[in-house]
């Protein structure tokens, strides 16, 4: 069910509408008297492809309980946005217009996406409120902070369609994690031969980065080590970024304690050059030999270190998948490794991969990296179990 109340962000709900609909959800929408004056009911009618609601006394109700039964059997409540007035009125659980009254007749999460001016979100009212809604677990989106409607700086704006739309899709993640500490690796290493020239590869870090995202999603604090990427920095995750196989491996000793499950989806250069050049090499016409180190094996030390945490590995192989990645298993003593072909999921959004374990292989479903990812940390809680 989507609350939405009279702000100038409304306009951003129709978005959400439609992002929630296109993902396969029901969306009900429940319009106030003030949201109705920014985005019409038309509007949240046409995207939703269901009646809207505005009246708490609106005969055409299921079950003629308006107030009722239209939170009846929803995942949860999202008020987006949720001006000044609306999150005040929620704090002190009055029921005097249709929405107020179904979030306190709700039996699911409420979420509230507040909007207004960063006067009205700073002013002790509004703080009090706050911390009211807080206390009775109602979850807060947002709001973010920059350019208002009003033409202030600061404070209070509800956030994109997008973002909300994924804040909803974590928050209704089931908690297999929780409690638990995680650490992981991604993206490539770098390896510099001299100032300018390097050797690496060509992991996109998203499959790492998809995977330190699903499990902050699943309640656990994660910790993740990245290889030179452009991604952003998954909401909720600490990174360190490193260059080197030798930089990422010193990151990972130095957070490895305490630590329940590591993660290692880096794609670490297998060698470096044996001596790094001070000056820019120039070019003969010589051949030329580069003299490699095999860089240490991070994963296979941190499975070997006392008190190893839950350990698990990739392996991207160009064939012979199930052979290789069971080899790589029991080499490293990984209770799980996640296998994949690089011409399945290298730099792509979507991945098909195989998880390979003590009991045999199970295949996931080819999707997108992030649901990919949330498959693998089904798997991760169940190999767990109470441990
Ligand atoms: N890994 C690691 N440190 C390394 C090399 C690999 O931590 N120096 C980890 C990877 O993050 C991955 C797993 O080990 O989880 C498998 O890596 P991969 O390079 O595929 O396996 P290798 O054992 O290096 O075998 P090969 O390159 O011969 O396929």
């Amino acid at each position: 069910m989507l609350g939405v109340t009279g702000g100038i962000a409304a306009y951003k709900a129709a978005e959400l509408t439609r992002l929630l609909v296109k993902a396969g959800a029901t969306v009900d929408v429940v319009l106030s008297a003030g949201g109705a004056r920014f985005v019409g009911a038309a509007t949240f009618q046409a995207l939703s492809g269901r009646p809207v609601w505005s009246d708490l006394w609106d005969e055409a109700a299921p079950g003629g309980m308006a107030h009722i039964e239209l939170s009846r059997g929803a995942d949860a409540i999202l008020v987006a946005p949720a001006t000044a007035d609306f999150l005040a009125r929620l704090a002190q659980g009055r029921a005097d217009d249709l929405l107020t009254t179904l979030c306190l007749a709700r039996e699911c999460p409420l979420l509230v996406a507040p909007a207004m001016n960063r006067q009205m979100w700073q002013q002790a009212p509004t703080r009090r409120n706050m911390q009211v809604l807080a206390d009775d677990g109602v979850a807060l989106l947002g709001p973010a902070s920059g350019e208002q409607a009003c033409g202030e700086v600061g404070p209070g704006r509800m956030l994109e369609a997008e973002e909300l739309f994924d804040e909803l899709a974590a928050y209704l993640q089931p908690k297999l994690l929780a409690g638990r500490r995680v650490l992981l690796t991604a993206g490539p290493t770098i390896e510099a031969i001299d100032p300018v020239r390097a050797i690496t590869n060509s992991s996109s870090g998203k499959m790492g980065y998809a995977l330190a995202r699903a499990c902050h999603e699943a309640g656990a604090a994660v910790t993740l080590v990245s290889g030179p990427v452009s991604l952003p920095v998954p909401r909720g995750v600490r990174r360190s970024s490193v260059t080197s196989a030798l930089e990422m491996r010193t990151q990972v000793f130095a957070d490895l304690p305490g630590q329940d499950i590591f993660i290692a989806v880096a794609a670490v250069a297998d060698y470096r050059p044996a001596s790094l050049a001070a000056d820019k090499i120039k070019k003969g016409s010589a051949e030329m030999t580069l003299s490699l180190l095999p860089n240490p094996d991070i994963l296979a030390e941190v499975a070997a270190s006392p008190q190893a945490p839950f350990c698990v590995g990739f392996a991207a192989e160009s064939r012979e998948l199930a052979q290789y990645a069971e080899a790589k298993r029991v080499a490293k003593k990984l209770p799980l490794v996640v296998g994949n072909l690089v011409q399945d999921g290298l730099g792509a959004d979507h991945n098909s991969v195989i998880l390979f374990d003590a009991r045999g292989a199970h295949a996931l479903p080819t999707a997108p990296k992030l649901e990919v990812a949330r498959g693998i940390v089904a798997h991760i809680a169940k190999l767990l179990g109470g441990r």
